[in-house]
C-alpha cells in the first residue's frame, strides 16, 4: 500500500472523460470572472470589513485602521501569488477538483484526501457564514423597507446566545436579563450588546435556557442548494445578474461615500503599526476567498487551457481595486473605532450621515451580493466531492450525476445539509477563521504542487505559465503562513482537530477503495 502514490495527468483526464462522469461544456472566459466575482464578493467586504478594520478587543483582536487598506493590498497580492499557481494548475489539469486534484496528481493520494477533506472548510463552512451574514442583511432590509419584522431569536444562533448568557455576572437568567435590560448597558464583556439581550429576552425559554435558531440562513441555504440541483447554466445565468447588481452596489458606495470623507478620520492612518495590518488581513482574508473557485468548473469549460486564468485573474483584479476603494471609503466616512461589533457597516456609516434610503439600497445590494457567493461555493463544493467520489475515495452515491440535470445531484443535496444545519446554529465568527485558515492550507498546496510539477513533469503542456514560479510560488507560500499567524490559537486548534477526523475516516473507507491502490485506473 503506497500512501504517497500519484495519479499521472494522463490518468486524470481519462477519468474525468469517462462518458458516465460527463458534464455539460457551456461555459467561457466571461462566465467564468462573473462566476469568480460571484464568489468573491460576499459577507467578507459586506460584513467582517468593520470587524478588520476595528478589531476585537475582547478577543485580543488589533485594529488594523484605516491602514485596513494596506492589509487588503498585501492580501490581495499573496493571493494573486497563489492565483497564478492555480491558474497554470487549472490550464494544466483542466479537470475538477481543483486543489484536490493538483494535489493528488503531485503530493499522492494521503495529501490528497487531506486536501479534498480541508476544502470542505474553504467551500461548505465558508459557505455557512455567507448565510449566516445573508441572514443578517436580509433581516434588516425586511425590517427598514417593509417594516417585516422577524424575531431576533430567529435570527440567532445558539452559540451566540450562549455566550451571551455565560457572559454576564453570576446570577439566574431571568434576573440577568431583567438587570441588565434595565441598566441598559450597551456592552457586556465586550460581546453582548444591549440589543442583544432583548433578543434573549423575546426568545423562547426551555429550563431558563433561550432558545433561538438562524432561520433566514437555514432558508436561504435550502434554496440554493434547490437551484444548483436543478443545473450549472441556470445557476450562472442567475449568478451573472447578481454580480452586476452588487459591483454596482459597492462602485454606488464608493462614489456616493467619497464626498463624505473627512480625512481626519484616516489619523491615525496605522493605529497598531505591522501586528494591526496581519490581525486586518487574517480577518479580510475571507473576503478574497472564491477566484479558487473558478478552477472547480474545469469540466463545464469550453476552452479551460485559455479561460480559467483569464477568469482567475480578472476576478481577481477586478475585486481588489473595489476592495481597496472600499476601505478607504469605510474609513474615512467614520472613525474606525465606531466601525465594531457592526453587522452591515456598509448600510451603517450612510445611516450615520442621515442617509437612511441609500443604507437601505445597500442593504438590499448586499442579500444580493451574499446569494451570489452561496451559489458559487453551493456548486464548487458537490464538484469536489465527485472528484473524490470518482477516485474511489468516497463511495459512488456522492459522485452519482443526474439523468436530466447532468449535475452532481446527491452530493449537491448533501452539501445543502452540510451547510444548512451549522448555518442554523454556528457562530459566524469562529466559522470564518475556520474557513480561512482551511483555505490558506489549500493554498500552500497548490503553490507547493505547481513547483513539484515544473520539476516532475516538465514537458507536460500548459495554456498558462506562472511567471518567476521560483520566486512568486514560495512567496505565497510565505504570505499565507503570515496571515494564517494573525488567525487565533483556538482556530489553529480546530483545525488539527478537523484534519485528525478527516485522517481516520481515510483509513477505515479510502484507504482500502481507492482505485489507484486497487490498480482500476
Ligand atoms: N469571499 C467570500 C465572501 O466574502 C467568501 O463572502
Amino acid at each position: 500500500m503506497n500512501l504517497f502514490r500519484t495519479k499521472s495527468l494522463e490518468q486524470l483526464k481519462a477519468s474525468a472523460e469517462e462518458p458516465e462522469h460527463q458534464l455539460k461544456k457551456n461555459l467561457g472566459a466571461f462566465d467564468l470572472t462573473m462566476f469568480g466575482i460571484g464568489a468573491i464578493i460576499g459577507a467578507g467586504i459586506f460584513s467582517s470589513i468593520g470587524t478588520a478594520a476595528a478589531g476585537n478587543m475582547a478577543d485580543g483582536r488589533l485594529p488594523a485602521g484605516p491602514g485596513l487598506v494596506l492589509s487588503i493590498l498585501i492580501v490581495a497580492l499573496i493571493c494573486g501569488f497563489t492565483a497564478l499557481a492555480y491558474a497554470e494548475l487549472a490550464s494544466m489539469i483542466p479537470v475538477s477538483g481543483s486543489a484536490y486534484t493538483y494535489a493528488y496528481a503531485t503530493l499522492g493520494e494521503l495529501m490528497a484526501w487531506i486536501i479534498g477533506w480541508d476544502l470542505l472548510l474553504e467551500y461548505a463552512i465558508s459557505n455557512v457564514a455567507v448565510a449566516i451574514s445573508w441572514g443578517d442583511y436580509a433581516r434588516s432590509f425586511l425590517s427598514t423597507v417593509f417594516h417585516v419584522n422577524i424575531p431576533g431569536w430567529l435570527g440567532m444562533d445558539p452559540r451566540s446566545a450562549m455566550k451571551l448568557v455565560e457572559g454576564a455576572p453570576a446570577m439566574t437568567l431571568s434576573t440577568k436579563l431583567h438587570v441588565l435590560a434595565d441598566a441598559k448597558l450597551g456592552v457586556v464583556n465586550g460581546a453582548a450588546t444591549f440589543a442583544n439581550w432583548e433578543v434573549l429576552k423575546s426568545a423562547p425559554n426551555v429550563a431558563g435556557f433561550p432558545i433561538t435558531i438562524n432561520l433566514l440562513a437555514v432558508i436561504i441555504t435550502v434554496l440554493i442548494t434547490w437551484l444548483c440541483y436543478i443545473g450549472i447554466k441556470e445557476s450562472a445565468r442567475v449568478n451573472s445578474v447578481m454580480v452586476v447588481v452588487k459591483v454596482l452596489i459597492l462602485l454606488a458606495v464608493v462614489g456616493l461615500g467619497i464626498k463624505f470623507i473627512d480625512t481626519g478620520n484616516w489619523h491615525p492612518f496605522v493605529p497598531h503599526g505591522w501586528r494591526g495590518i496581519q490581525a486586518g488581513a487574517a480577518i479580510i482574508f475571507f473576503a478574497f476567498i472564491g477566484f479558487d473557485a473558478v478552477s472547480t468548473t474545469a469540466e463545464e469549460c469550453r476552452n479551460p487551457g485559455r479561460d480559467l486564468p483569464l477568469g482567475i485573474l480578472w476576478s481577481l483584479g477586478i475585486c481588489t481595486v473595489i476592495y481597496a476603494a472600499v476601505a478607504l471609503v469605510v474609513t474615512g466616512m467614520l472613525h474606525y473605532t465606531k466601525l465594531g461589533g457592526i453587522a452591515d457597516p456598509l448600510s451603517f456609516i450612510f445611516t450615520e450621515h442621515k442617509m437612511g434610503s441609500i443604507a437601505a439600497v445597500i442593504s438590499f445590494g448586499a442579500v444580493i451580493a451574499t446569494t451570489a457567493a452561496l451559489l458559487v461555493y453551493q456548486v464548487g463544493q458537490p464538484r469536489i466531492f465527485m472528484s473524490m467520489s470518482r477516485d474511489g475515495l468516497l463511495g459512488p452515491w456522492f459522485g452519482k450525476i443526474h439523468k436530466k440535470f447532468q449535475t452532481p445531484s446527491n452530493a449537491t443535496v448533501l452539501t445543502g445539509f452540510l451547510v444548512a444545519i451549522p448555518a442554523a446554529l454556528l457562530n459566524i465568527d469562529e466559522v470564518v477563521e475556520l474557513a480561512n485558515i482551511g483555505t490558506l492550507f489549500a493554498f500552500v498546496i497548490v503553490c507547493v504542487a505547481v513547483l513539484i510539477l515544473r520539476k516532475r513533469r516538465p514537458e507536460a503542456p500548459r495554456k498558462f505559465l506562472m511567471p518567476l514560479v521560483w520566486v512568486l510560488a514560495p512567496a505565497g507560500i510565505l504570505g499565507c503562513f503570515w496571515i494564517a499567524k494573525g488567525l487565533p490559537t483556538i482556530t489553529w486548534i480546530r483545525f488539527v482537530v478537523w484534519l485528525g477526523i478527516g485522517l481516520v475516516i481515510y483509513f477505515i473507507y479510502g484507504v482500502k477503495k481507492s482505485r489507484l491502490q486497487n490498480g482500476d485506473l
